[in-house]
């Protein structure tokens, strides 16, 4: 694997949810792997699980880490070719980016979408750069679009926890105060559509559909309840407006995921990436009960981490 920027990057997603599981069995197996190597985090955004598991995961490997938050210690940066530099940025990606080159082996990297300008921030035209600048393997650790690291630790989740052959996943919308990205929501889509283990609904209210290029044929049911019937596990997440782009089209609390949702579902295992607002999102009574698996989910993000950095280490 050179760069880890989605599942496209992946040759085989079964091996690496398996990889990812052996790492969790044995965590040091490949304590020198990473010898003599040092991984760049960069964040243009705030971030608790990422950095924290990806680091965990690169000292398991023996490498050396170093996190630099760019949106409060660097200097602010101008990704637009040809631009002329008068104003407040002092810095062009095409030097910062290859600065970076010089310094690590593998640079992670974390950049939001505006969600003001959706053919910007659907052309990664952040993270490319950094992809097409730095020269060294790049791993996405959330970008315009996609998170694929929480992907696969929610893969890791579900296989480890799962009960049948094939379980039914459902992905649903929740009400949330913010305008949010859908980078969570594409990623899961595009990972569990890739997956033929997994019968995979995703509902929503209308207007807040999912680009078809992360969702594929994936199932749409618009009634919550129904797509719940018979869940194993429910991803509950916020996302604005693809169609209308970045927009809070309404907030609908009915759509929150109560305890008493969970009735019509095969006691379903609820997860959440994380950070996750309480009694908006996800009602109390399913946070703290035992259908909630959102704290071994978070911590699945050190097993996935370890089995893509492992991947890149070996085969870059
Ligand atoms: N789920 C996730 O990426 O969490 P952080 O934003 O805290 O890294």
């Amino acid at each position: 694997m050179k760069h880890f920027l989605s599942i496209e990057d992946v040759k085989d997603y079964k091996a690496l949810i398996a990889s990812a599981l052996a790492y969790k069995s044995n965590p040091f197996v490949d304590k020198t792997l990473g010898q003599n190597k040092t991984m760049g985090m960069i964040f243009l955004n705030p971030s608790m699980r990422t950095r924290i598991s990806t680091q965990r995961a690169a000292r398991n490997l023996g490498m050396e880490v170093i996190v630099f938050n760019l949106d409060k210690e660097g200097w602010q940066l101008e990704f637009e070719d040809g631009a002329v530099m008068n104003g407040t940025k002092a810095e062009h990606v095409k030097e910062a980016a290859a600065v970076m080159g010089q310094y690590f082996d593998i640079l992670g990297i974390r950049t939001f979408p505006g969600l003001i300008n959706k053919e910007e921030d659907y052309s990664e035209h952040y993270i490319n750069q950094f992809v097409k600048y730095a020269g060294i393997p790049v791993v996405s650790l959330e970008s315009a679009t996609l998170h694929p690291l929480q992907s696969l630790a929610d893969a890791v989740t579900i296989q480890e926890l799962r009960t049948t052959i094939k379980p039914k996943v459902v992905l649903t919308w929740a009400p949330h105060i913010k305008a949010l990205p859908q980078a969570v929501p594409n990623s899961f889509a595009q990972w569990m559509s890739h997956w033929d283990e997994v019968e995979f609904v995703i509902t929503h209210p209308e207007g807040y559909e999912l680009d078809k290029k992360f969702t594929g044929s994936s199932k749409i049911e618009y009634d919550q309840e129904k797509a719940l019937q018979g869940a194993d596990f429910i991803y509950v997440k916020n996302w604005s407006s693809y169609k209308e782009y970045g927009q809070i089209l309404n907030t609908l609390p009915t759509w929150m995921v109560t305890k008493e949702k969970l009735d019509v579902t095969n006691d379903a295992k609820v997860m959440h990436c994380l950070p996750v607002r309480r009694n908006l999102v996800i009602a109390d009574d399913v946070l703290d009960s035992s259908n909630s698996v959102v704290t071994q989910q978070a911590g699945n993000r050190v097993w996935a981490a370890q089995a893509v950095l492992s991947e890149i280490l070996k085969y870059s």
